[in-house]
């Protein structure tokens, strides 16, 4: 089975680690706020968005980005969901990545379209939460495993600041307990449906015994053992999409592992949204939703326009962005021409925001930001040169080149970056533009 992770988009996401929002103050964009600089116009676009979308007034609507490589369209995208708050889901696609030979093509764009919408859950759960003062396991033999001992309960004595009880535990809190090395003087939160047992660190008043390295310090709880605490998460549908469809079997094991093969039917994901309407009924959850961006939006084909179309109208839809480079061209699946291959009966629910490239004073800063917030040391000189390099070739290509002129400075035992590493770099690795047209230069060589 192979293990991956439930989120698959940190690669991405770290080249925009800088974006913290689009840095607009009452309407205007500063030159360089929250890690944005310049392409100015497109920010404060992209603020009357956020501040449409914030009164429910985008419903049924969707944005497209166009601009050419490299102009900041998924860090404008990126830079829309952050200005929601911080467990806003932003999902981020390339419409190549309908054509699977697993999933249909609407099968995935629905997981996406329900992984960009959250669903924050408030839990009231009885917890029995206290210091271990003292515990202890009965062991038995294993059923399968004659040569090993497994705990088949445990005694536990549990104190808060004013009451001290003595709880029996059955073998799987038992055994959470020692996987958690749990151990006198630990404090610790076991929720009694579940039995679910968490460590939440080591009691003030035992510090100095037996300390280990890393520990971390909690105060002693206070009031009666057994209480109502509070607990708020926040997962997407798709996730709860995925627990209910595995409902008899793995749980929450199924999230972390594989995954995306799951069948999920349709009367799963109804049930699932009846589900989620009931808790918000009842004041228990809340929906939030996210940003779903579809990157290179010509290689999405009419089907998908079609499935999206409808999409779009359903009561709970994310805020989708779709960005393009291209300008007239054919929608895919048809003969028919159309601005940036999309659909005219979709062009039709778009606002469009543009992206300009880069003069040179964007270039420099957005450098300057990165190398900064990557922890470089670069020389003067040497970053004069990435800069000339960036407004030559283009800022994608200056923005590459950092993780090699690292690499080449370490080489050399150096912690900072000097002109000649930039230049090496530069021989080394080339932008894709030049290297096609070497290529073609070729063709032309031999072909003719
Ligand atoms: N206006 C901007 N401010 C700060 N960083 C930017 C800006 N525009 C682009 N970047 C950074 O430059 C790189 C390329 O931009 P990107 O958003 O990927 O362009 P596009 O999606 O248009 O191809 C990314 O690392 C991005 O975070
Ligand atoms: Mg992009």
């Amino acid at each position: 089975m192979a293990i991956r992770p439930v989120e698959e988009r940190f690669e991405r996401i770290g080249f925009h680690t800088h974006i913290k929002g689009l840095g607009v103050r009452n309407g205007k964009a500063e030159f360089a706020a929250d890690g944005m600089v310049g392409q100015v116009k497109a920010r404060e676009a992209a603020y009357i968005i956020v501040q449409m979308i914030k009164k429910g007034k985008l419903a049924g609507r969707a944005i497209l980005l166009a601009g050419p490589p490299g102009t900041g369209k998924t860090a404008i995208a990126l830079a829309i969901a952050k200005e929601f708050g911080k467990d806003v889901p932003f999902i981020s696609m390339s419409g190549s990545e309908i054509y699977s030979t697993e999933l249909k093509k609407t099968e995935i764009l629905m997981r996406a379209i329900r992984k960009a919408i959250g669903v924050r859950i408030k839990e009231y759960k009885e917890v029995i939460e206290g210091v271990v003062k003292n515990i202890e396991y009965s062991m038995t033999q294993h059923p399968y495993n004659p040569y090993q001992q497994i705990p088949a309960s445990v005694k536990l004595t549990l104190a808060t600041d004013t009451e001290k009880r003595d709880f029996t535990g059955d073998t799987n809190i038992a055994m959470a307990l020692l996987q958690q090395n749990v151990r006198e003087g630990d404090v610790i939160m076991i929720e009694r449906e579940t039995g679910r047992v968490t460590k939440l660190g080591r009691a003030r008043e035992y510090k100095g015994e037996y300390d280990l390295e890393g520990e971390i310090y909690v105060e002693t709880p206070r009031g009666p053992l057994i209480k109502e605490k509070e607990f708020v998460y926040t997962l997407s549908l798709h996730e709860l999409d995925l627990t209910k469809a595995r409902s008899t079997g793995g749980g929450v094991f199924s999230l972390l592992f594989g995954g995306e093969r799951e069948e999920i039917t349709n009367e799963t994901r109804q049930e699932v949204d009846e589900l989620v309407k009931r808790w918000i009924e009842d004041g228990r959850a809340e929906i939030i939703p996210g940003v779903l961006f579809i990157d290179e939006v010509h290689m999405l084909d009419i089907e998908a326009f079609a499935f999206l179309n409808r999409a779009l109208e359903s009561e709970m839809a994310p805020v989708v962005i779709f960005a393009t480079n291209r300008g007239i061209t054919k929608i895919r699946g048809t003969d028919i021409e159309s601005p940036h291959g999309i659909p005219i009966d979709f062009l039709d629910r778009l606002l469009i925001i543009t992206t300009e490239p880069y003069k040179e004073g964007e270039i420099r800063k957005i450098l300057e930001i990165k190398i900064r917030e990557e922890g470089i040391e670069m020389e003067e000189d040497a970053f004069e040169e990435l800069v000339r390099l960036g407004v030559e070739n283009s800022l994608r290509y200056a923005l590459m080149l950092l993780g090699p002129v690292m690499e080449i400075a370490g080489q050399e035992g150096r912690k900072n970056v000097v002109k000649t590493d930039v230049e090496r770099a530069s021989e080394l690795f080339i932008d894709y533009r030049k290297s096609a047209e070497i290529l073609r230069n070729y063709e032309k060589e031999f072909l003719l």
